[in-house]
């Protein structure tokens, strides 16, 4: 699609007997100009990528004067996210910008003191530990969102609107409770959605000399997604506070996490912006993963059925819980090579907080230092055959460099709901494909695209089937 004065580049898949390049912006051979880069950092921020980042290695880049540099080798990684974490803990402007309204101090946004405190408490409320007791709502929510797809069966639908609706289902019952209602769900939802249609994914005042970016304009249908979010978060704390609510959900562990360490000072903003964290976190990442997942599976299907096989080998007929998904080997591996292929956090920008060095090449305070899990997750010389769709690469207990494969971020500020997450898509996966086949529209191409997460541009329209017999292909 052109846009005026800058075109976004052509998508390359394609597709044999037995492999499938999944789709992806071609690769760059010039360098674009600034409109360029400004106009196509409106429309994605993975489409304008040189031929040459796609190999490790350190980029130098100058926009408007600042400098970028696009740190793409492992042990620079290393020294970006672990050595030097606390040098480079700090979110972008432009992330800290677009996520401070409705976040506040949030994990996702915050540094310092602040994150150092709050980052145990919300890393031991969504521990892997955990996932089990979450698991029998994973199940039920997915069970339930089947029948919905049982009824729209041969219909066409956007397919990330409708992951969205099940793991915003799944996420708001474990965060708030299973009581929480459905209005009031749907209010959270519907807030969400709005605020993330309104972000930005570019401030310029950052690169034209304001270290902190310019403050972002909040207009009325900004401000009313924050106030629907807000208040049903509060409410759900109050209710807590009062002595009612679910007892197990995140919110419940919060306040209990609070009352056991009044050092904390958490008061009910503080609760407020941890618990929308986490279901903002929570929700969005692992509904494109599983679009994404279907969108491959449905162009490969010798995998898709070696994932029937599988189900059927395990569960025999009845639905996959979450006790089997250790044993779906395949499931998880098409879920990793999904997120290796399609990291819903493709950019992970960190902003200096002193002047260092990264590879030999200064950095001033302020600087913008750019980890990429799309680039490195596709560099050619690091992954055979890497634009390819083959999860069997993770398969037999594959050994996969921390510093190569990160969809999750590495370091200490690795996301905290891995296991879930990762646990979630397995199970929403294994349960849904048993029971439908998902095609997306004939000769349809999904174009990744990035504003925040990275998603099909204007979606994946698809219908669904149900199978005939559970392990039918
Ligand atoms: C497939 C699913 C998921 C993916 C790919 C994913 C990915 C990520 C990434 C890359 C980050 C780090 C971002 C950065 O450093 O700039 C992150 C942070 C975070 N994630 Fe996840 N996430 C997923 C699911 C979840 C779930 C299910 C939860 C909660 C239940 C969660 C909670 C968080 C939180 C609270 C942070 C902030 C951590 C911090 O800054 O210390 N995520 N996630």
């Amino acid at each position: 699609m052109a846009l005026g004065l800058y075109t976004p580049a052509p998508v390359i898949e394609e597709r044999g007997a037995d492999y499938f390049v999944a789709p992806h912006p071609e690769p760059r051979r010039d360098l674009p100009n600034l409109i360029e880069i400004l106009l196509g950092a409106r429309y994605s921020l993975i489409g304008d990528w040189m031929e040459g980042s796609y190999r490790s290695g350190l980029d130098q880049h100058r926009i408007l004067g600042r400098q970028l540099l696009i740190v793409n080798a492992p042990e620079l990684i290393k020294y970006v996210m672990v050595t030097r974490h606390q040098n480079f803990e700090r979110k972008s402007p432009q992330m800290r910008r677009a996520l401070e309204v409705l976040l506040g101090d949030g994990l996702f946004i915050s540094e310092g003191e602040t994150w150092k405190q709050r980052r145990p408490l919300v890393a031991d409320i969504v521990h892997k530990n955990r996932v089990p007791s979450f698991g029998l709502t994973m199940e039920q929510v997915t069970c339930a969102f089947a029948e919905g797809w049982a009824e729209r069966a041969g219909k066409e639908f956007e397919l990330t609107a409708a992951m969205a609706e099940l793991t915003a289902e799944i996420i708001a019952q474990t965060v708030f409770g299973r009581n929480l209602g459905s209005s009031a769900a749907q209010q959270v939802i519907d807030g969400f959605t709005s605020y993330q249609k309104s972000i930005d994914s570019f401030n310029l005042g950052y690169f034209l000399g304001w270290d902190e970016g310019w403050p972002i304009l909040h207009g009325p249908v900004k401000k009313r997604a924050v106030k629907m979010v807000h208040s049903v978060v509060e409410k759900v704390i109050n209710d807590h506070l009062a002595g009612g609510g679910d007892s197990g959900s995140m919110v419940d562990l919060l306040i209990k996490r609070r009352e056991r360490s009044p050092e904390l000072k958490l008061d009910t903003t503080a609760l407020r912006n941890e618990a929308a964290t986490i279901f903002m976190a929570g929700h969005e990442t692992t509904a494109t993963t599983l679009t994404w997942a279907f969108y491959c599976l449905a162009n490969a299907p010798w995998v898709e059925a070696r994932v029937l096989e599988e189900i059927e080998t395990v569960c025999a007929g009845r639905t996959p819980t979450i006790d089997d998904i250790d044993q779906l080997e395949w499931c998880k591996a098409v879920i990793l090579e999904t997120l290796r292929l399609y990291p819903p956090v493709p950019l992970l920008p960190r902003q200096a907080r002193e002047a260092d060095e990264v590879g030999g090449i200064p950095v001033k305070k302020g600087d913008l230092i750019m980890i990429a899990p799309w680039l490195i997750h596709r560099a050619t010389d690091l992954w055979e055959h890497a634009t390819r769709f083959m999860p069997e690469r993770f398969l037999d207990g594959a050994k996969v460099n921390p510093f190569v494969f990160f969809p999750f971020a590495v370091g200490p500020r690795i996301c905290p709901g891995m296991n879930f997450g990762q646990s979630e898509a397995i199970l929403c996966l294994a349960i849904l494909i048993q029971r439908f086949r998902v095609r997306p529209r004939a000769g349809y191409v999904a174009e990744p695209v990035c504003r925040l997460t990275l998603r099909p541009a204007g979606g994946l329209p698809v219908t669904v089937e149900e199978r005939v017999g559970r392990h039918q292909a």
